[in-house]
């Protein structure tokens, strides 16, 4: 699993751990994974390895999809969940960072599907495999100031969705589920980039306000999703009407998350604004 030193996916190496799961867990972050790899063993984790794995490099996620089948001897399930996130207008964002953002969001999830897919392949059936790749409720609407996040999480959706139509068409066992988180409390915009333009401090205080869901039930129902097959899985109240949103309402449903947002934006400043 990658993204593993933080938020969504601590929760679920902890919530696999408890499993009596063997782990095979990546990360930038070195001390995050080397915590999270700690309390994994704690927990029940049957087996721990922990590796630094940037995954945007290519080769380096390949050689550690390779390591990890020699080590463990085959993998079951392969979650590409590390993700950043980056608020800025088209016009004001930087092209490093638009590149930066489709390398992890994006390339990640490629990098981690084609690297582990033939390992998949060779799996015990009895054991599963099943590939799970992290989206967002942004992969279902391209919410103002975040074309490039947008971008990359309706790339994975599409990707993820060509693939799960290709196994079935090949008669393949190997389930492919995407998961569309909605506002989850997870460190997620605190690392994130932002245009000059922008106001970090109310982009991370509206995200405080919107995120209704623990990364704890963010896990939870992937894995309950994952158990039961599905192609989908919505993380959260907020995933849930987006989705019924786009989906029924189509470009009527635009102004009124529009008009939600700016409830919330206004809300914030106000908040920010009242003597404590
Ligand atoms: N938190 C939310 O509200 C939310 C909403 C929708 C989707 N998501 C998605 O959920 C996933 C997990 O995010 P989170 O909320 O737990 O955020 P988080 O910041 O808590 O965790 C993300 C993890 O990914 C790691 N990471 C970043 N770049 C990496 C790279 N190049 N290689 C390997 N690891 C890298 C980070 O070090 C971090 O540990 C992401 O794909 C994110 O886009 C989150």
């Amino acid at each position: 699993m990658t993204g593993a030193a933080s938020g969504i996916g601590q929760a679920l190496a902890f919530a696999l751990a408890a499993q009596g799961a063997q782990l095979a867990l990546a990360d930038v972050d070195a001390q995050g994974l080397d915590a999270t790899a700690e309390q994994a063993r704690q927990l029940g984790a049957q087996r721990v390895h922990a590796d630094v794995v940037d995954v945007a490099q290519r080769t380096v996620v390949q050689d550690w999809a390779d390591t990890t089948v020699e080590r463990f001897g085959q993998v079951n399930l392969v979650i590409n969940n590390a993700g950043v996130a980056l608020t800025a207008s088209v016009d004001e964002m930087e092209w490093a960072d638009f590149e930066w953002i489709m390398g992890v969001n994006f390339w990640g999830v490629a990098h981690g599907t084609k690297s582990f897919l033939p390992h998949l392949r060779g799996a015990d059936p009895a054991r599963g495999a099943h590939v799970v790749n992290v989206s967002s409720s942004f992969g279902l609407f391209g919410m103002p100031q975040h074309s490039a996040y947008s971008a990359t999480k309706y790339a994975v959706r599409g990707f993820s969705d060509s693939l799960r139509n290709e196994l079935r068409r090949e008669g393949s066992e190997i389930g492919v589920t995407t998961a569309y988180p909605g506002g989850i409390k997870t460190a997620i915009v605190r690392n994130s980039r932002t245009s000059e333009a922008t106001d970090r401090v109310e982009v991370e205080a509206v995200h405080d306000t919107l995120s209704k869901t623990s990364p704890e039930n963010a896990a939870r129902v992937i894995l309950r999703g994952v158990r039961k097959g599905h192609a989908h899985v919505y993380i959260g109240r907020d995933a849930k009407l987006m989705d019924f949103g786009t989906r029924f309402l189509g470009s009527a449903w635009e102004p009124l998350v529009n008009a939600s947002i700016q409830r919330a934006k206004t809300k914030v400043v106000r908040r920010a604004a009242a003597p404590s």
